[in-house]
């Protein structure tokens, strides 16, 4: 694999989203529309792989799950159990910090209708590599949803046949440990797919297993 580092911010490998890109740019002169960077600190134990950034979301504010409705349920669950300073994200410049804690996506780039095609994961897949190989000891990675999952194991080189997606299914990769959580999209909400308690649950694991790992 080529060493790209853990984010290009001129990145234009996929041609068919960075001519979507292109195109979105031209109807919302004022939105990001660029690869959109990991939000967070490099050295936080606790990393969130999204899907993609969202059209009006991060697409449009820079910074994942930020100004959309993914990100509602997202944010207080991370205010609530202390990893983030505010309880909702509405543009970079809100002030809001991360404690402990660092938010990327699977895809960069913006995809039409949401849905990133196998290559774009795949060529996506090396700035994942790079900062899943500079975690550091003893941190939670949290899956949302099957295709970051995938991503993350694609990215680990491992079989995705040992390592299956669950919802709350915890998975031990040696380095570090996965867990897994349907994605928060208004989706999945608003089926009850995914419920608060069941999200909140997730986040008390998460901060179960980075205190007990402190402790020891
Ligand atoms: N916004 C993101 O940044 N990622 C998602 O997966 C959904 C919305």
């Amino acid at each position: 694999m080529i060493d790209k580092g853990i984010f290009d911010k001129d990145c234009r490998a996929c041609p068919r989203l960075s001519t979507f890109l292109d195109d979105v740019q031209s109807r919302y002169p004022d939105y990001y529309c660029r690869p959109v960077p990991p939000f967070g600190a490099r050295k936080a134990r606790f990393l969130i792989v999204g899907l993609a950034p969202g059209m009006h979301g991060a697409n449009r504010s820079g910074r994942p799950f930020t100004g959309d409705h993914a990100g509602i349920l997202l944010y207080q669950m991370l205010h609530k159990y202390g990893f983030a300073s505010c309880d909702h994200s509405e543009s970079v410049d809100d002030g809001l910090t991360l404690r402990d804690c660092r938010i990327t996506n699977a895809v960069k780039c913006l995809p039409p209708d949401n849905k990133p095609v196998g290559a774009e994961i795949n060529t996506c897949n090396v700035y994942l590599a790079n900062e899943l190989d500079a975690l550091p000891k003893n941190s939670v990675v949290l899956a949302l949803g099957g295709i970051a999952h995938r991503a993350i194991i694609k990215a680990l080189g491992e079989r995705q046949v040992d390592y299956k997606f669950g919802h709350a299914a915890l998975h031990d990769l040696g380095q570090f440990r996965v867990l897994d959580s349907y994605h928060c999209s208004r989706y999945n909400t608003n089926t009850r797919r995914l419920t608060e308690a069941m999200f909140d649950e997730v986040f008390a694991t998460v901060r179960e297993m980075l205190d007990k790992s402190q402790r020891e």
